[in-house]
């Protein structure tokens, strides 16, 4: 697809973009350009055009200002050995896109458009992907509804945008505490909790508030039903090693997002010949299990947190009949990544950052 592209007035000078690809803060730091392209019910998507990163210019009444009609993805671009530049699986994050908006009333856009847009950015941008290793360009597209009116029903006009950020790993430490929050669930069932959309992100900030306050980097939401089976962190899915070496992560069950990282990791998994399991986590058995010694590992995953090793599991002593339960799970020495995680971790950034044979066709060079 051809897309229009508006001159930068001054663009980024190379000293100074050097300087800011170096600092390696997740989300921080903001590439040159960005992509937009605009709905409406008579053109359908059009105007698909480069610019100067900007504000927007939003009327106040605008239905994603009041009513939360907002869809994003997330994703990378990486650079090789040999200097080339590739985008990590996106056309599995247009398909993903393509289903949020199917989820909240919101129009298609075609992957291929998707994809073209992402390459336009990457292309016009790629002197901000990143060199250091677990570094990257990470891509961050969204979709708003502005239309200004106040009434409660899907909008006509939307904005589609690429923006970039160049990134460094999201936590800053070995291993991540992560708090199972027991007062607030993310998504129920019937609800919006496999689509990326921003209200998921909005629900969610007062259990990661609640981590914060106990110490921890991240929260664990539990489902919203039965209350004991886990689902998934506040931005990353998570998994389990056991003694015998299986990974363990909980199936997809409408309630939690189809993370493209859980996917590939339980490709690479099968590749290695590890045995890689969706099923059902309940909380209680796995807080013993740890004990016990039979759960060894844990890990979170994501476009963003690629893998980033859990050191433990804490919750509150509970009351009533839960009073007195264990309130921490503790993987291995609870500072040190185990050997699964950072085999796992390995194989995803190899591939990633084209180390290796790209065998399932993961890579899309720009
Ligand atoms: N779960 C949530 C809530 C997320 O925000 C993310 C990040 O995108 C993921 C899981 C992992 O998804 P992916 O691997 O596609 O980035
Ligand atoms: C991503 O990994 O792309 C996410 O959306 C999660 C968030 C922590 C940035």
């Amino acid at each position: 697809e051809k897309f229009k592209h508006i001159p930068h007035p001054n663009p980024t000078p190379e000293a100074e973009r050097r300087k800011l690809l170096a600092e390696g803060n997740f989300g921080k730091v903001f590439s040159d350009h960005m992509f937009l392209m605009d709905y409406d019910p008579e053109k359908g998507w059009h105007d698909g055009r480069l610019e100067a990163r900007r504000p927007f210019a939003l009327d106040p009444a605008s239905l994603v200002l009041h009513y939360g009609q907002e869809i994003f993805e997330g994703m990378k671009a990486f650079k090789g050995p040999d200097g080339t530049v590739t985008v990590f699986r996106p056309e599995a994050n247009g398909q993903r896109l393509a289903a949020s908006a199917r989820r909240l009333a919101m129009p298609e856009m075609p992957v291929e458009t998707f994809v073209s847009a992402i390459d336009a950015l990457v292309q016009k941008d790629s002197a901000w992907v990143p060199e250091a290793e677990g570094h990257s360009l990470y891509l961050r597209p969204f979709m708003i509804a502005h239309d200004a009116f106040l009434g409660v029903k899907p909008a006509e006009r939307y904005l589609f945008a690429v923006i970039a950020s160049p990134v460094g790993n999201y936590f800053a430490k070995p291993t991540v505490d992560v708090w199972v929050t027991e007062r607030y669930t993310r998504a129920a069932p019937g609800g919006t909790g496999e689509a990326k959309c921003g209200g998921n992100y909005a629900g969610g900030l007062v259990a990661q508030r609640e981590a914060y306050s106990q110490k921890c980097d991240q929260v664990l939401f539990l489902d919203s039903t039965q209350g004991h089976f886990v689902e998934e962190m506040g931005g990353m899915n998570v998994m389990f090693v056991r003694k015998d070496g299986s990974v363990v992560t909980p199936p997809l069950d409408g309630t939690i997002l189809r993370g493209i990282t859980r996917n590939s990791l339980l490709t690479l998994g099968r590749d290695m010949g590890l045995n890689m399991r969706e099923e059902p986590v309940d909380i209680n058995e796995l807080f013993e299990a740890a004990a016990a010694g039979d759960v060894v590992e844990a890990f979170a995953c994501g476009t963003a947190a690629a893998v980033s090793p859990i050191g433990r599991l804490k919750r509150t002593p509970g009351e009533g009949d839960k009073a007195g339960r264990r309130t921490e799970a503790v993987f291995g020495d609870g500072a040190t990544p185990g050997p699964v995680t950072m085999k796992l971790k390995k194989a995803l950034l190899d591939v990633q950052r084209g180390r290796v044979e790209d065998k399932h066709g993961w890579r899309h060079s720009i």
